[in-house]
């Protein structure tokens, strides 16, 4: 009997753990599929990082009620000291060697206007979307603005559609490079040249100094860095080849690199001694001279170095790319390109100072982030996906603080992938890389580049009710679900994201 019916046993037993296979991987499946619109509150769960459990819908702002990010406004009153306006169409760049790219700009360029204002200014912009189909919005990368000022399509504000404008308003309390960029569809926006350059000067900064601040980005596969031009437009134009710039000897100059593409971009400056003299906005402290260090940026990250310049050429170079900017006394001729030196480290580089908090603080809370890559569903797509502390987007956590909360992230990178993590809306102090504490000058970031097996510990001082992204900006890991959020106890989102509702802020 059993020797007659083995066979089929065995198949129906088999069958039938098929049958239980295939439909855990079709509830997975199922599960993992997005709604057509959906509140970014409603998904993942709480982390309150060992702090106290406060129910989302019940403020800690001292009133007791629930804030809507849209109520968490720069000024509205007052002139502004410093007005743009941004318009954002679609247009043909060239790039310096005279290749056409069908890009998306802000006024007809790409990159879009350096926009420079002093610290204290009142700034006001207007954007206005002329025909980008799926709609703009401006994210001021690295600027802590007020919540609603942060132009994240679905979570403070709706996308702005084809015809229609929108008008931020904030006051620059900091000073460095920041950049601003669409944050609607980013993924394939800011790569199609939805951004720009945003500078805060110091009250009477020296007029004497060249400021320039110089974009890398990739257009279509090709690598350039652009820079204000010496043209009575002083238009922007991306050099995929070698620019050059006149620079009397003697003439202080600060350049201030961006790295708006989603990978990392590495730097070298030859012909001058030269000092990195600001990270991600914030001044180091006692930054000493460099001779020919590599500067490896990673995605939406930024570095200023200054130098006085000197009798010969210096180059400014990005590496493994023809793109180049030559500084040139006056007829000098430009300098060839040299190989890059010894990686830059700002863990150790420069002087320690005094911080407001460090490792030795109580902290109020301290999350974990840990990113890895698992076989999965991610949005019904099946294949190998991106994870935080081991869910797949949306089963990932949301860190919820207080406002006064002294915080504390340990982000470890747990993949081969380099990830470039950024928090919206506060800069972090880094206090140590796998281990080993920080022992240069204080170091502060708004987005950290992770090499593969790294890991940080950050912290920062929650002070800027909202609800902020905290995402990679390798902005395809981004959209591959590679995201999340930091959520103030209390504060919620009226605006919806997902395909039906126009918002994507990936
Ligand atoms: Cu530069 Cu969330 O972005
Ligand atoms: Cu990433």
């Amino acid at each position: 009997m059993l020797r007659r019916h083995g066979p089929k046993i065995v198949a129906f037993l088999g069958a039938s753990v098929l049958v239980v296979v295939v439909a855990v991987i079709g509830k997975m499946w199922w599960d993992s599929r997005l709604p057509g619109t959906y509140s970014v509150m409603d998904y993942g769960h709480a982390d309150y990082g060992g702090g106290p459990v406060s129910s989302p819908h019940v403020a800690h702002n001292g009133t007791g009620h629930e804030v809507s990010v849209a109520d968490l406004r720069g000024p509205q009153a007052g002139a502004p000291d410093a007005r743009f306006a941004l318009t954002a169409r679609a247009a043909t760049i060239r790039l310096a060697t005279g290749r056409a790219i069908e890009a998306l700009t802000f006024n007809g360029s790409s990159p879009g206007p350096e926009l420079r204002v002093k610290q204290g200014n009142l700034v006001e912009v207007t954007l206005r979307n002329e025909n980008v189909d799926q709609g703009v919005t401006i994210h001021w990368h690295g600027v802590d603005v007020p919540n609603a000022e942060d132009g994240v399509a679905g979570i403070t504000q709706n996308a702005v559609a084809p015809g229609q404008s929108y008008t931020y308003r904030f006051r620059a309390a900091q000073v460095g490079t920041f950049w601003y960029h669409s944050h609607q569809v980013s993924s394939s926006e800011v790569r199609r040249g939805l951004f720009g350059a945003f500078v805060i000067e110091p009250r009477g900064s020296a007029a004497d100094t060249l400021d320039l601040a110089v974009i890398a980005h990739t257009f279509d596969g090709i690598p350039t860095l652009a820079s204000r031009g010496e043209n009575a437009f002083r238009l922007i134009v991306p050099n995929d080849t070698a620019g050059r710039q006149n620079v009397r000897a003697g003439t202080p100059v600060r350049l201030r690199l961006i790295n708006s593409d989603s990978a990392e971009q590495r730097f070298t400056l030859a012909g001058a001694p030269f000092r990195v003299v600001a990270i991600d906005g914030a001044d180091l402290n006692g930054p000493t001279p460099l001779d020919d260090a590599t500067l490896a940026i990673g995605a939406g990250g930024r570095m200023d170095v200054a130098f006085t310049m000197p009798a010969g050429p210096v180059r400014l170079s990005l590496v493994g790319t023809t793109a180049a900017i030559g500084f040139s006394p006056y007829r000098a001729p430009p300098r060839g390109p040299e190989p890059p030196g010894p990686a830059f480290d700002p863990l150790t580089y420069g002087t320690p100072a005094p911080t407001r908090f460090g490792e030795s603080s109580s902290f109020d809370r301290r999350f974990e982030l840990t990113i890895s890559r698992k076989p999965g569903f991610f949005n019904g797509d099946p294949g190998l996906q991106w994870a935080i502390n081991g869910g797949i987007y949306p089963e990932v956590p949301m860190f919820v603080v207080e406002e006064g909360d002294l915080v504390e992230f340990t982000i470890t990178n747990d993949t081969k992938a380099v990830h470039p993590m950024h928090l919206h809306g506060h800069h972090a102090l880094v206090l140590s890389r796998d281990g080993v504490p920080s022992s240069g000058s204080p170091w502060w970031v708004d987005t950290l580049d992770l090499q593969p097996g790294e890991r940080y510990v950050v912290a920062l001082r929650a002070d800027n009710p909202g609800v902020w992204m905290d995402h990679c900006h390798n902005l395809r890991h981004a959209a591959d679900g590679l995201t999340m959020h930091v959520a103030y106890a209390g504060v919620t989102t009226p605006f919806r994201v997902g395909d039906a509702s126009d918002n994507d802020p990936e």
